[in-house]
């Protein structure tokens, strides 16, 4: 089994076509809290990936959940990040857009809507990471998902962003969250004035 990433919270292993997303102990979390939170997350990624799967979105399909060990089974997606990518391909803001827009239409919030937590596989944009999702009707929640990526596209993708947005806007169509994406704009520039 190889390891391929090691994040914050997990560690991503790869055995043939199978990732393994291991939720690591924290030391400085209580144990019994350690042990909830890592199984809570655990399952909670399970469930908002097979939501989003009923939803129509581009997702790996959920292989294996274990309560016990905290291990994730899914897919693994044979393409490339499209952090790596979307400079040279902005035109991708289109596919983007839609699946976020099916996402968002099902109530789902992804909750780290960076291009780091997309894959391009057979040409298709796929979401990955729902670790930090949630379930939720507000419209404050996805419009600080698209917060994240407008911000996301701003820092990582400079030279091309706007591009990028346009096109993302000809099919993310919710109006209703791109009008309280001002509203959230408004607050982040209120608070570099700090
Ligand atoms: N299904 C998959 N197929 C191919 N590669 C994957 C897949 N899932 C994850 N990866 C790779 O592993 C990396 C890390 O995975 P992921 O984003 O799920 O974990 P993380 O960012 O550490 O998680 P968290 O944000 O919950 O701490 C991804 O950026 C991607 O390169
Ligand atoms: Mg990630």
């Amino acid at each position: 089994m190889k390891i391929i990433a090691e994040g914050a919270e997990a560690k991503i292993y790869k055995n043939k076509n199978t990732i393994i997303k291991d939720r690591i102990k924290k030391d400085y979390r209580l144990p019994v809290i350690d042990v909830l939170l890592r199984k809570s997350r655990t399952r909670s990624e399970a469930k908002l990936i097979r939501e989003a799967e009923r939803a129509g979105v581009n997702v790996p399909a959920v292989l294996e959940q274990n309560d016990k060990t905290y291990k994730l089974h899914i897919e693994f997606l044979d393409g490339e990040k499209v952090r790596d990518i979307l400079d040279k391909n902005w035109k991708l803001g289109e596919q983007i857009g839609e699946q976020v827009f099916k996402l968002h239409s099902r109530k789902i919030v992804h909750g780290d809507l960076t291009t780091s937590n997309m894959l391009l596989h057979n040409n298709k944009i796929y979401l990955i990471d729902f670790g930090l999702g949630e379930i939720s009707d507000r419209v404050e929640n996805m419009a600080v998902d698209i917060h994240l990526f407008k911000e996301c596209l701003i820092s990582k993708h400079h030279s091309i962003w706007e591009k990028v947005w346009k096109s993302f806007l000809k099919t993310y169509t919710n109006d209703k969250v791109l009008k309280h994406l001002k509203k959230v704009e408004a607050r982040g520039r209120y608070k570099k004035l700090d």
